[in-house]
């Protein structure tokens, strides 16, 4: 058993979802200009209609009601409350929000909202975007609108999701919007997108005390392919970029001298500026963490690639580290080519205690997609997300038992969406989406999920 109130959750965010991108005065994000451009998402798909999760949220809620889910965490998209990133209130924008919470506390299903979920209104990126300073203070304007108008009734809060997905590979590979590829902006982007964070946080403490807010970073398990000077190397600089980069500004309030050091190539650091890192590291209530899987790294020039490649044509998002190659380390793969190794969620937990001052921790995305199919039964069988998120729910109990501080886990995702640049190719939903009637049926994993849920703990050991 999980310790009572452990929360049990899954998450969405805001323009995978939610469609109807010019309803009631919704201004336009990156991601819209960025779907438009041919080349960027698979298929030349967009978000237009998405799951259309704008107007069915309704019947969305209730399925996470059948679902017994505890928490929802779902993101608020920028530009409906602030069409042009600044200044002026859709109220609109705000409202459906506000319609959202209240159909999901009616249900007992406690609202997790995510503040930036990378949907930037562009009106900010034509005014530099993320590699702009400026841009994380409108962040924390926004942030102080959306906490205001729902703070009354939303207890847990987080800032930025992955901040590493939203400078490197917006900034530095172009995979996602707004699709630049420029090294050095790319680590402008990063530290303004912390500074971001810890803006937000003093702001939106400032309002109420008793909001429970949290950064949010997506984490990586690494290994050195072998044990070579080159590969611990290549482990030591994506460890770096990837993890530590955002955990020690976050939560020690200091950049990690190897890091910067490794990037002193591609940019000076004059845009960091004294009281920046105190500002990030402002006291949090809780670390978010996304987890999906370990990369295995090699600093050794033709080392073989990994499946897990850009569905793109796009440039390396790992600045000043571009001779690394990932190397295929041997497990069983998800249908992104995703290595699957709950152990390496085990690994970063153990670590966090270890390296790090002591903090409530949520595993706030973990899953998996497959090549799911809508089966003549009108089911979707997906013994294989199921065995995955119960493998990686057997490692957070474990984690718990050893006395490590974990309150709650979301799986990634509620329902099938739209993946970023893979667009409607790739399912990870726990509910099946029949994208041309967007009927939403409860796949194996989600009836499984929802037994584990209602019980409270693991059902037995896994087949
Ligand atoms: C994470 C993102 C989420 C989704 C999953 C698969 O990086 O936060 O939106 O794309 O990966």
């Amino acid at each position: 058993m999980f310790p009572t109130g452990f929360v049990w959750g899954a998450a969405t965010s805001a323009y995978q979802i939610e469609g109807a991108v010019t309803a009631d005065g919704r201004g336009t994000s990156v991601w819209d200009t960025f779907v438009s451009r041919p080349g960027s998402v698979v298929g030349g798909e967009n978000a237009d209609v998405a799951i259309d999760h704008y107007n069915r949220y309704r019947d969305d809620v209730r399925l996470m009601a059948d679902l017994g889910l505890t928490a929802y965490r779902f993101s608020v998209s920028w530009p409906r409350i602030q069409p042009d990133g600044a200044g002026e209130i859709n109220a609109k924008g705000l409202d459906f929000y506000k319609r959202l919470v209240d159909e999901l506390l009616s249900y007992g299903i406690d609202p997790w909202v995510t503040l930036y979920h990378w949907d930037l209104p562009q009106a900010l990126e034509d005014a530099g975007g993320w590699p702009a300073r400026d841009t994380s203070k409108r962040f924390a304007d926004f942030a102080a609108v959306v906490h205001d108008g729902l703070g009354d009734r939303v207890r847990n809060w987080s800032t930025v999701n992955e901040p590493w997905c939203a400078a490197f590979l917006g900034y530095a590979s172009g995979e996602h919007a707004p699709g630049r590829r420029e090294p050095a902006a790319a680590v402008r982007a990063a530290h303004h997108l912390n500074l971001a964070h810890g803006l937000a946080v003093q702001a939106m403490r400032a309002q109420r005390a008793d909001s429970l807010i949290g950064g949010c970073v997506n984490l990586y398990a690494i290994t050195p392919a072998s044990d070579s000077e080159a590969d611990r190397d290549a482990a030591r600089r994506i460890d770096g970029l990837q993890n530590r980069f955002f955990l020690d500004a976050l939560l020690t309030g200091a950049y990690p001298e190897d890091v910067l050091e490794d990037l002193r190539e591609i940019t000076d650091t004059g845009f960091i500026q004294d009281g920046d890192l105190g500002t990030i590291a402002a006291p949090i209530d809780m670390l978010l963490i996304n987890y999906y899987s370990r990369f295995t790294v090699s600093g050794t020039p033709g080392g073989a690639q990994s499946a897990a490649a850009a569905p793109t044509d796009s440039g390396s998002p790992w600045v000043g580290s571009e001779h690394v190659g990932f190397v295929n380390g041997g497990r069983p793969v998800t249908a992104m080519g995703w290595e699957i190794d709950d152990s390496g969620l085990n690994e970063l937990l153990v670590r966090l205690t270890r390296e790090y001052p002591p903090i409530p921790l949520i595993i706030s995305e973990n899953g998996a997609a497959f090549e799911d199919e809508l089966t003549a039964d009108d089911r979707v069988h997906d013994p294989d997300r199921l065995a995955y998120i119960d493998a990686h729910l057997r490692t957070c109990h474990a984690a718990i038992e050893a006395g490590i501080p974990l309150q709650g886990y979301f799986a990634w995702s509620l329902m099938d969406n739209f993946e970023w640049a893979w667009g409607y190719d790739k399912r990870f939903g726990l509910v099946y989406v029949d994208y041309p009637t967007q009927r939403r049926i409860l796949k194996d994993s989600a009836l499984w999920y929802a037994e584990t849920a209602r019980h409270g703990g693991l059902l037995g050991p896994a087949e």
